[in-house]
Formats: structure tokens, sequence, C-alpha cells
């Protein structure tokens, strides 16, 4: 395992603990929140889940955990869905709700207290949700909010060494879209976004339950199988391992027991994984002599699907890069967020500039 990041930025935020900030991971899966206590963080994860009126999907019933349980179970009159698909923000309203949650969440009793708040969103996004996001975090009520594209604030949550020319690289394989980011000195020099990711396998594993044994299973299912036995496809020897799942057999309409192992998992995750490759490909053509060296010996991995056993021998497979599993996948973007909220003067230029010298 590689080390990453530089001691002096760590020991600096050590020195200067700042309560009073957030950093917010708006996420299509989960929405994570680090509120910096000390020398660590406090992490809440919120299910990215809003509970809506039928009739009127602007009309917030319940958020988070809440929402969640109420997914595919709800009165005919509510619907459990997701703000963000694909790490787009579907509506705005419904993506208020869970942000202004998340707030309280992170914050607690002290929101007047929230000086700052550092908002990750997908590097694509668009201005009209960059602007709507800002918005939200206006409206709570922090005086400073800032949002900055996910990869740039996971590369500073994994403690990659940003503000340096020789170049680093953030593959970032979320829920509902991917993102490869290059950064130099404090910037983003290349991204490219793909749409696709965990819920894609989930919904492959879905089909081949059907297909190899006419039954239907849940999304719900099909994801924690994902979970439990998640491989992709590699030259190395990965151990191959199995669970079982039910569903409802689609001839006789009874519950029926199917078993879901490695392999099937590693056949669902080959089309996400092959686009992933491609787009790695497609970076890597652009890359500029220059942060070669640097892209090879610090690239992190990081995002719930990037769990699955065989990945990074399967990357180095494809493109020669001997990239690292970030240790805390799931919360670095929120982290690295609350990094930036604490000191925004590290993405300024000539904070980067003197980082160099
Ligand atoms: N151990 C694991 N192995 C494989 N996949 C996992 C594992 N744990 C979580 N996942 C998957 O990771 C995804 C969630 O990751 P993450 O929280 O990074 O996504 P997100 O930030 O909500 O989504 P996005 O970045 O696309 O908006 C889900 O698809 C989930 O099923
Ligand atoms: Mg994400």
């Amino acid at each position: 395992m590689f080390s990453f990041g530089k001691k002096e930025e760590k020991t600096e935020i050590k020195k200067k603990p700042l309560t009073n900030t957030l950093g917010i991971d708006l996420g299509t899966l989960n929405t994570v929140v680090a509120k910096p206590s000390g020398d660590k963080f406090d992490l809440y994860k919120i299910p990215s889940v809003v509970a809506v009126k039928k009739d009127d999907p602007s009309y917030v019933l319940a958020v988070g955990d809440e929402a969640k349980l109420m997914l595919g179970r709800t009165p005919e009159d509510i619907i459990a869905v997701r703000p963000l698909r694909k790490g787009v923000i579907e509506s705005i309203a419904q993506a208020k709700a869970l942000l202004n949650y998340s707030l309280e969440k992170g914050a607690g009793e002290s929101m007047e207290n929230i000086e700052r708040i550092v908002i990750g969103i997908p590097g694509d996004a668009s201005e009209v949700e960059k602007n709507a996001v800002e918005e939200i975090g206006k409206k709570a009520g922090a005086s400073y909010v800032l949002v900055i594209s996910e990869g740039l604030a996971a590369a500073i949550g994994a403690g990659l060494p940003i503000a340096e020319a020789s170049g680093t690289m953030v593959i970032d394989i979320g829920a509902g879209s991917s993102d490869i980011v290059v950064i130099s000195l404090g910037g983003i020099t290349d991204i490219e976004t793909i749409r696709w990711g965990g819920d894609d396998i989930d919904d492959n594993i879905v089909e081949k339950v059907k297909e190899d044994y006419e039954v239907e299973i849940g999304l719900h299912e099909a994801e924690k199988a994902k979970i439990e036995v998640g491989m992709v496809k590699s030259d190395s020897d990965v151990e191959v391992s199995k669970t079982s799942v039910i569903g409802k057999c689609m001839k006789t309409n009874k519950p029926k027991e199917v078993e879901i192992d490695s392999n099937m998992v590693a056949e669902a995750a080959e089309p996400i994984i092959v686009k992933l490759v491609e787009s790695l490909s497609h970076v890597l053509e652009r890359l500029s002599p220059e942060l070669i060296s640097g892209v090879y010996k610090q690239t992190v991995v990081v995002g719930g699907t990037s769990q699955l056993k065989g990945l990074k021998e399967r990357i180095f497979e494809e493109v020669g890069i001997p990239v690292a599993i970030s240790e805390d996948p799931m919360t670095v973007v929120a982290k690295g967020a609350a990094i930036v909220a604490a000191e925004p003067r590290a993405l300024e230029p000539e904070v980067r500039l003197k980082a160099m010298k």
C-alpha cells in the first residue's frame, strides 16, 4: 500500500481544529457529512432518499433512513425517490430537502454557528446544478458555501499531494456515476465522467438471475449479494465465494432461493468495468508526459464500488497503473470537502504556488 499525503498539511489541521465547518458529499446513494472534531471527523451517512406525495413530488414527507424504509413499501399516495440519478440532480426541491436534512444532522443544534460549508458534486455538473446546491447551502444559514468537484475533494480527503506539479489521479466509482480526475497544482487538469456505477451492476445482477434461474429478485437483494461476494474479472487469483438470495419464481410466483457467486457478479460488473477502462485509456492518451510519473505513483481509487475484489489488479492489467484502493472509500469526498471548508485558501493559486517551493 502506498503512503500518500503531506504530514505538514495534516498537522496544520490538527493544530487548528475548526468545528464551525462542514464538508458534504452529495451522492446518488448516500450523502455523507463530515464535521471536523479535533483531529478527526464526525461522520454522518444519510441515504439519499426522500419520500414525497405521488401527486406532488416536490412535497417532501420524509428524508434519509426514514424514507429509505419506505422504498418499495409505500402506500399508494406516497413514493420514495432518490433526488439524484446517475450523479445528476433530478429534482431541485427534493435535493434541497436532502441537503437541509443532512446539514441539520451534521450541525446538530448549532446550525447558526456553522460558518463554512463545502459541498462536493460530480465534476460535470451543470452551472444550474452548482448554483442550486450553493443556494441551498446559503439558505441553510452558512455565510460561506463553496461547491467543488467531488474528484478534487476525494483527492484532498485521500491525502494526495494535490498542490504539487507532478500530478495525481483519482478514480471515484460510485453508485450512479464514476469520475476519473487528474490533478496538478491544486487544480483539475483533466476529467472524464461516466454515468455508470454500482447501481448498474445491481441492475445487471437482477437481469442475470432472471435469465439463469427465471427468478425475479429485488435490487436490494442484488446489492447485498454484490457487496458480499463482489469481484471483477482479472488474471489474478481472487477467491470465489457465493451467497444465496430469495426471489420470486417467474413460473410459479412462489418464493425461491437462488445462488449468486462472485463470477456472476463479475459478469454483471463487466460492462461497467469496460466503460471505465475505456475512459481511463482516453485520459491516459491525453495525459502529458510531465504528469505520467505522478499519476503512476499516486493514483487512488475511491467510491463504494472500488471495494469489488480484483479491481486493483484489473486496472493494472488494463492500463499499467498500480492504483491504491482508499481505506475509507465512501467518506473521503466528505472529508476532503471538510478540509477545504476548514482551510478554503488551500484551493487558491498563490497557496498552490507556495506549496511548490
Ligand atoms: N463492499 C462493497 N463492494 C462493492 N460495492 C459496494 C460495496 N459497498 C458499497 N458498494 C456500492 O458502492 C456504491 C455506493 O458508493 P458511494 O457511496 O461512493 O456512491 P455515491 O457517492 O452515493 O454515488 P455517486 O458518486 O455515483 O453519486 C453502491 O452502488 C453500493 O452498492
Ligand atoms: Mg460519490
